[in-house]
């Protein structure tokens, strides 16, 4: 398996078996979950020891091939894998990639490996969008942990930051599952890029004193027409962002694009427990028998973005035209 580029390497291949690094213990610990199944894998993926749109792609490629070369059944490996989390299209276009692959297992590492490439292309595209001392705002974690390496909208300030750029990133905390407190403030600080912490609910008063320049976050699926999932928060931002007259800029690789999906209305978003909202790490802080939703995403409509950012090229004021152009162009890697 080729390196991450950025030293963060959210799943590697060790013997016959798929690691990966167990990200519900970052930043405290590192350590890496063995699996030798497509169930194993599908069981990581589900319970978020794996995470991101692009490395639960990767992951579940992985794991169908790790059933496929012990000869299992691979019509129950991709159901048991597409079962696992519904919102990232990512893991149904690898899936669609391994079903027909002749060598399961070297479709699985050129899954792994085209990331890596477009996740790098996306981050030198994107960092032409960046302007000497831009204050980011980004929420979730759309970094190295969630892809191959390198990763998408983190991956535009890791390219901007190693381009020389004097950036500095503002992380939303993002509630509930704390992916930019324990991730990407982790991944940031891992590099000496600046970053400050916020709660979700500061974004709009540091937006209105004039202390962001930009906003950029990552996809879980695009679709036809740029309506774009991504995590909890994320349409709030957008909609802040307008307010402001910030851009708003949307990351991610031509995988996370879903042609078949008019658009944000039908993508289907996750429903996840009502013990991450009522508490956290066993500690529980709301009272017994209260009612609790857990959406996972939120849909942002196109016209709210700016641009999208792809290995293919930059879409400013996103529509289903550009779109088609640009997945039907040269692949951009
Ligand atoms: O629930 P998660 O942590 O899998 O959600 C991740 C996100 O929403 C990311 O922003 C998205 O997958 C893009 S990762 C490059």
């Amino acid at each position: 398996m080729t390196q991450a580029a950025s030293g963060v390497q959210p799943l590697r291949w060790h013997g016959d078996a798929l690691e990966l690094l167990d990200q519900r213990l970052l930043p405290g610990r590192i350590h890496y979950v063995r699996c030798t199944s497509a169930a194993e894998v599908a069981v990581a993926i589900r319970d978020m020891v794996v995470r991101g749109a692009p490395a639960i792609g990767c992951a579940a490629a992985y794991g169908f091939a790790l059933d496929a070369m012990r000869g299992a059944d691979c019509v129950q490996a991709e159901a048991l894998l597409g079962e696992s989390r519904p919102t990232a299209v990512n893991l149904f276009w690898a899936l669609a990639r391994m079903r027909t692959a002749a060598d399961p297992r070297a479709e699985a590492e050129a899954i792994f490996r085209e990331d890596l490439a477009m996740n790098q292309a996306i981050g030198a595209h994107g960092a032409a969008l960046i302007p000497h001392r831009a204050r980011i705002m980004t929420h979730c974690n759309a970094g190295a942990l969630a892809t191959a390496g390198h990763g998408t909208a983190l991956g535009i300030i890791r390219s901007a930051h190693a381009a020389g750029r004097a950036i500095s990133v503002v992380a939303n905390e993002t509630r509930p599952y704390l992916q930019g407190a324990r991730l990407t403030a982790w991944e940031c600080v891992q590099e000496g890029i600046p970053v400050t912490l916020v709660t979700d609910n500061m974004a709009g008063h540091l937006m209105q004193r004039g202390e962001v320049d930009l906003v950029i976050v990552g996809a879980d699926r695009i679709a036809a027409n740029g309506d774009t999932a991504n995590k909890i928060g994320t349409y709030t931002l957008a909609v802040l962002a307008q307010r402001h007259g910030l851009p708003f800029y949307v990351a991610a690789p031509s995988s996370t694009f879903d042609l078949a999906t008019a658009d944000g209305a039908a993508i289907p978003i996750e429903e996840r427990s009502a013990d991450e909202v009522t508490g956290y790490r066993g500690e529980r802080w709301a009272p017994e028998g209260i009612a609790v939703r857990n959406p996972a995403f939120d849909v942002t409509p196109a016209e709210l973005i700016t641009a999208l950012v792809c290995e293919r090229g930059i879409i400013h004021s996103p529509g289903r035209e550009a779109i088609t152009a640009m997945l039907a162009g040269p692949t951009g890697t």
